[in-house]
């Protein structure tokens, strides 16, 4: 994992977006992994300056995002379908046929994760997947415990995230108690990850993710088998991090293009 620490929340996300600029500089039609929550805002407002400003193209692009609440339609507030296109999808030229998120509603949810599954695998697979990880160290709904080759499934959300979420709700009674979620599986499938955390309220799941052992406990450790993660993270998420020197060790001495 490569670990690149920023001083704060802006740096992070213009870092970030420019991992995504580059995918779509390499390949158009890239299939992107979408992430919802907090931690992405800053990257999709950058996203959205960048079409606005510099022509950035999302025309080609597909995505697919990694979870949704079930229970909640399409236009509840809180919903991870609202929040894309609040913050992200209704500000881009992405082609609304190539927008690909969890059903909340659907009526037999087993026949739709296995259709998720399958168009992944038909679209090529997600070429860059973004990703935030939770204060219990999960990815996408991915819960202490769940399987490291998980797939796509209703998850029942742990009580520290319908804590942590209850912010986005009137109480937290109000949080859905079962998620939709790609796998652990489905996301180690990615081509490239980008994985982003910032506060320090994030702190002990980063290092745990990155310095402790692999282990279902928090499932952000998966990463450290997957060959193409970089962790963007600001100060404070980095916090706990014992090898932080180490790091940024790496990127100063990081060797340019080899001589022609
Ligand atoms: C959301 C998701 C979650 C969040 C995580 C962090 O699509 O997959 O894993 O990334 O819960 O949430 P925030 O960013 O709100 O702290």
């Amino acid at each position: 994992m490569e670990v690149i620490i920023e001083q704060d929340y802006e740096q992070m996300s213009k870092a970030a977006a420019r991992v995504v600029v580059r995918t779509l500089n390499e390949k158009p039609n890239a299939v992107l992994g979408m992430a919802t929550g907090s931690t992405p805002l800053g990257l999709y407002q950058e996203l959205v300056r960048l079409h606005r400003e510099e022509g950035l193209d999302f025309s080609r692009v597909t995505t697919f995002n990694l979870d949704e609440y079930v229970g909640l339609s399409v236009t509840h507030p809180q919903s991870y379908h609202h929040f894309m296109y609040e913050n992200f999808f209704q500000h881009v030229n992405i082609a609304r046929q190539n927008i690909y998120i969890p059903s909340g509603t659907t009526s037999n949810y087993r026949s739709f994760c296995e259709w998720y599954e399958q168009r992944i695998e038909e679209l090529g697979g997600i070429d860059l997947q973004i990703l935030g990880i939770g204060s219990d160290g999960h990815i996408a709904f991915n819960e202490p415990t769940s399987s490291l080759s998980s797939r796509t499934r209703l998850k029942t959300l742990a009580r520290q995230t319908i804590e942590d979420n209850a912010r986005f709700f009137e109480t937290a009674d109000d949080v859905p108690v079962y998620a939709i979620t790609m796998g652990v599986g489905t996301i180690m499938e990615a081509d490239r990850i980008v994985l982003l955390a910032n506060g320090a309220k994030k702190a002990d799941a980063v290092a745990a993710a990155v310095e402790g052992p692999v282990t279902s406990m928090i499932t952000a450790s998966a990463l450290q088998m997957h060959p193409r993660v970089k962790l963007f993270v600001d100060a404070d998420a980095a916090g706990e991090l014992q090898m932080r020197d180490y790091y940024q060790w790496i990127l100063k001495n990081k060797p340019g293009a080899p001589p022609s």
